[in-house]
């Protein structure tokens, strides 16, 4: 957890709130032996990286914070959650049972936790399964658009190296197939196609705000800036 510590250093984070993610995490297993320290680093990486695009924006400090607090605790739940299915099926359980076992979503975690409601729902931004919120039309939210992509940009081997992302989606059509195939909910598109078109849609409207010409330029400036 080292990493991840030294990453939350450098981050704007009270101190009520920095232990309020450190106990989570260890509620959640993600601290200590056994534990998950790469998703921790994860989180905190894509809290650095939502934090850079919005101070780029010139965002206000109160929404670096909340881009801040949503990314270091957007996937605790989730892995904890993986961890459990797994550790349920290979004693023999089938898959819909640990999945019913082990449901209890990301969103009433973090409530319980005392996670404030607005960073709750900040951090349910992030993955295909909140495209509804950013397709056909972006939102009026530059933070919500920056947290969104950040989870997107942070896809290299460990969830915690920067990547272009037309590499991330590569990446995600070669990993799950369904992402690909399923295209009912969404007038004939795949959610990757969609995913894809969403990221670069959001990278441009950063583009616009900041000195580069292109989403793509931008990109590539923080992948060099990060990694
Ligand atoms: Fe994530």
């Amino acid at each position: 957890m080292a990493q991840f510590l030294a990453l939350l250093g450098d981050l704007p984070i009270s101190t009520e709130n920095e232990e309020l993610v450190i106990r989570m995490f260890m509620a959640c297993g993600l601290w200590g032996p056994g534990g998950w320290p790469n998703t921790a680093v994860h989180c905190a990486k894509v809290a650095q990286v939502a934090m850079e695009l919005c101070k780029l924006a010139e965002l206000p400090i109160s929404a670096v914070e909340n881009v801040v607090f949503a990314g270091l605790v957007h996937d605790a739940r989730k892995s904890f959650e993986k961890a459990q299915i797994a550790q349920l099926t290979s004693g023999g359980m089938s898959k819909d049972d640990a999945y019913t076992a082990a449901a209890c979503t990301q969103a009433t975690w973090l409530i319980e936790f005392g996670i404030p409601d607005h960073i709750v729902g900040l951090s349910g931004l992030s993955g295909h399964t909140s495209l509804g919120g950013f397709y056909p039309e972006l939102p009026d939210s530059l933070p919500a658009m920056a947290f969104h992509v950040a989870d997107d940009l942070c896809g290299g081997q460990y969830g915690d190296e920067l990547v272009m992302l037309h590499d991330r989606m590569a990446q995600l059509r070669e990993r799950y197939d369904w992402l690909s195939n399923t295209r009912e909910e969404l007038g004939g598109r795949s959610w990757i196609d969609v995913q894809a078109e969403v990221a670069d849609q959001i990278m441009d409207a950063f583009a616009t705000q900041t000195v580069f010409q292109t989403g793509e330029a931008l990109n590539r400036w923080l992948v060099r800036y990060f990694n």
